[in-house]
């Protein structure tokens, strides 16, 4: 099945099974806005756990901040986000669609790059073990010519981009015959520069209302609490603040689902260290991160790093890790070293001392940053489809001969067990529910006696549950159950005595923690 095809599935199934909901969507919906169902909101709460400890409970020297999303509008003056939070935008005069530049040329070099993998593809099928890639990129005519075509369109976008060149961006779109989807013509108009803040009036009358932003990352939150926390907290460097939160982007090009919102929610952390050390910071900071997403078992394979070459003006260093969704590889998070930049920025604007003394130096300094910041739908989206699986079944009592499974990692699970009587009747529900009783305080459970129990399992394999304890006669007589495995769909027959403490092993928050 094509990737599309594959990713539209994981959005209905998404709906129908109560992970995620169009906003508003009796009144037809709210563009790139998404409401989380019961389901979906358990999963998020669990990533964000498994962030949240990986920072604060791994790492003495993390701790958590919780900032409001108003702040005053001059710390986004003083952050750049004012005059810099720009997107440029290109409308097609016929369809009246409005675009953005930069997202219409990159769709075209992505185009280059399909060639050049379906060659790969084609040429791999034809000559089987037998076939090296590397030298086929190197010496096959079709490959090369595209490879150079978007090796020059490359740098001449990059280099629009960096100088925020709006003409040179059009005229990139008009010589490359960049035509609009929609009405298929290239009738386009100027680029111009769009702001993505949202603002809103601050103050109950109209004269006393001021304009305030809401925050279009959490980051500055923290910044403009460093003092606080470093001097209550007795914070020494190098020390980290790590906070979750809401932020608001007036993205245009909102797709993908959950990949692009407008309202979304962000896991951040900037990590203050002594001037000089930041690169080296920077370099470790990768490595945890990356460690931290492949210790969920999606395939070290599915992830790369994408090292920025044109970095921000406040940046030395900048990368993101990039998962390979089912519409390729993608940023997930992104690893900033964004030096002194925005802590001398509040220092210039607020007109207060923002330093740190360095004990062992002797001195005061401005600490440099590195950030750490993901998207927690974004996560949620690498999750879902890591975990979304097709099967088609040969066995299994009661089972149709297809299955959809949600693979996800049991620690994430929104629910843990299901607890499910073969019959409702014989005592086998009350014995059902005692089981639910005692293990509710520890595991989130679910009590389920409608439908044949193979139908009973495609629901919870369905919502990702990754075990199925079944109470049949057989309970009645020795005190034990099977408990089903989502996965390999074996059963085994344990005490009921026993039940916490294989469950707890599996989905123990710590059993991830500890890999890291
Ligand atoms: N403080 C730095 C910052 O905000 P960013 O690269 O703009 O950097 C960080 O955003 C992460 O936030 C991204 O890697 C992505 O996971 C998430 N993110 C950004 N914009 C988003 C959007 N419109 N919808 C969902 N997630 C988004």
């Amino acid at each position: 099945m094509a990737q599309e095809d594959v990713f539209k599935k994981l959005v209905s199934h998404c709906k129908e099974y109560g992970y995620v909901f169009p906003s508003s969507e009796i009144y037809d919906g709210l563009s790139a806005v998404y409401d989380y169902g019961q389901y979906g909101v358990e999963l998020k709460n669990n990533i964000k756990k498994y962030w949240w400890d990986s920072m604060v409970l791994l790492h003495g020297n993390i701790v958590g901040l919780d900032s409001a999303i108003f702040m005053h509008p001059t710390i986004w003056k003083a952050s750049g986000h004012v005059d810099a939070f720009n997107d440029p935008l290109i409308d097609n005069k016929d369809s009246k669609k409005r675009y953005r530049a930069d997202v219409l040329i990159e769709e075209h070099l992505a185009k280059y790059e399909d060639k050049i993998n379906k060659e790969i593809e084609k040429a791999a099928k034809r000559f089987g073990d037998a076939f090296d890639e590397q030298q086929f990129r190197e010496t096959n005519p079709r490959v090369l010519e595209n490879q150079k075509k978007m090796d020059q369109l490359q740098e001449r976008f990059a280099k629009a981009m960096n100088d925020v060149n709006l003409e040179e961006l059009r005229q990139i779109i008009i010589d490359n015959e960049i035509v609009c989807p929609i009405s298929g013509t290239r009738n386009w108009t100027e680029v111009r520069q769009f702001n993505l803040m949202f603002s809103t009036e601050m103050g109950s009358t109209a004269e006393g209302a001021s304009k305030v932003f809401l925050r279009p990352e959490t980051a500055q939150g923290i910044f403009v609490n460093f003092l606080n926390v470093q001097k209550t907290g007795r914070m020494k460097l190098p020390f980290g603040i790590a906070q979750i939160g809401k932020a608001f982007r007036n993205e245009i090009v909102a797709r993908q689902f959950i990949f692009r919102m407008r309202e979304f929610e962000q896991m951040e952390m900037q990590f203050f260290v002594q001037p000089g050390t930041e690169l080296d910071w920077f370099a470790k900071w990768k490595e945890i991160r990356m460690k931290w997403h492949q210790s969920l078992g999606f395939g070290a394979d599915n992830y790369r790093f994408h090292d920025h070459t044109k970095l921000a003006h406040y940046a030395n260093a900048a990368t993101d890790i990039e998962y390979r969704f089912p519409f390729g590889f993608k940023e997930v998070e992104g690893i900033h070293s964004r030096t002194d930049f925005d802590l001398s920025q509040h220092q210039k604007y607020s007109g207060k001392k923002i330093q740190y003394f360095d004990p062992e130096m002797g001195e005061s300094y401005v600490p440099y940053v590195i950030e750490t910041s993901i998207g927690v739908d974004r996560m949620f989206l690498q999750v879902i489809s890591a975990s979304y699986t097709e099967e088609i079944l040969t066995k299994e009592e009661g089972s149709s001969d297809s299955r959809v499974v949600l693979k996800l990692p049991s620690v994430l699970a929104p629910v843990k067990l299901a607890v499910l009587p073969l019959v409702k009747k014989d005592g086998l529900p009350e014995i059902a529910e005692n089981i639910v009783k005692e293990l509710r305080f520890k595991f989130n459970c679910q009590y389920d006696d409608k439908d044949s129990i193979g139908r009973r399992y495609r629901r919870q394999d369905a919502i990702g549950t990754p075990y199925c304890i079944t109470i049949d006669h057989q309970t009645l007589e020795d005190e034990t159950v099977t408990i089903r495995y989502r996965d390999s769909m074996e059963q085994e027959r344990v005490k009921i005595g026993q039940l916490t403490d294989i469950i707890d092993e599996k989905v123990n928050i710590s059993t991830l923690l500890k890999k890291l």
